[in-house]
C-alpha cells in the first residue's frame, strides 16, 4: 500500500467506509469522498482495491478520480491551496493572487512546500465570483484577495 502504512489496517478502514455505502445504487463518488477525506488523496492501491470490491473496472475508478477537481491521485501537503482562474477572478487579479501564493510558499502552482504543508493548485469558478479573486484553504474560501490579505489568511495555517 502506497504512502499508507499497514496494509490489512488500511483495507479495514476502506471496508469500513465501502459498508457505510453498501446499500447505495452508485456509491463510487462517496466512497472516493470519504476515501480522499481519510488520506487527503486517493491513493492508487486504494482505487484499486475499491474497484475489485465494487465490481467495477479500474478505468471506471481512475476516471471518477481524475474526473473531478476536488480529487487529488497525489499525496498532497496539509493544507490544500485552491486559487481560482476562472474569468471573473482573472479580470480582478488572479494572477497576481497567484504570484503572491507562490512568493509566499516558495512553490510554484501544482507544488507542495518542502515542509509538506500547503500544496498550491490553480481551479476553475469556486462559485464566489462575488468576491473575486477567490481561494481555497482545503474546505474554506477566502475573497477579496490582495497581497496582504493572502499573508493574513497563510498565516493562519502556520
Ligand atoms: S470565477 Fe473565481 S470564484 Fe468564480
Amino acid at each position: 500500500m502506497e504512502a499508507v502504512k499497514g496494509e490489512n489496517l488500511v483495507y479495514n478502514e476502506v471496508d469500513e467506509i465501502l459498508e457505510k455505502y453498501q446499500d447505495e445504487k452508485t456509491p463510487l463518488l462517496a466512497v472516493l469522498q470519504d476515501v480522499s477525506r481519510k488520506w487527503g488523496y486517493l491513493p492508487r492501491d486504494v482505487m484499486g482495491y475499491v474497484a475489485k470490491k465494487l465490481d467495477l473496472p479500474s478505468a471506471q475508478v481512475w476516471g471518477a478520480a481524475t474526473f473531478y477537481s476536488f480529487f487529488e491521485t497525489e499525496p498532497v501537503g496539509q493544507y490544500m491551496v485552491r486559487v481560482c482562474k476562472s474569468a471573473p477572478c482573472h479580470v480582478l487579479g488572479a494572477l497576481n493572487v497567484v504570484r503572491a501564493l507562490e512568493q509566499e510558499l516558495g512553490v510554484k502552482v501544482g507544488e507542495t512546500t518542502r515542509d509538506g504543508k500547503f500544496t498550491l493548485q490553480a481551479t476553475s469558478c469556486l462559485g464566489v465570483c462575488g468576491v473575486a479573486p477567490a481561494m481555497m484553504v482545503n474546505e474554506i474560501t477566502y475573497g477579496n484577495l490582495t497581497e496582504e490579505r493572502i499573508r493574513e489568511v497563510l498565516a493562519l495555517y502556520e
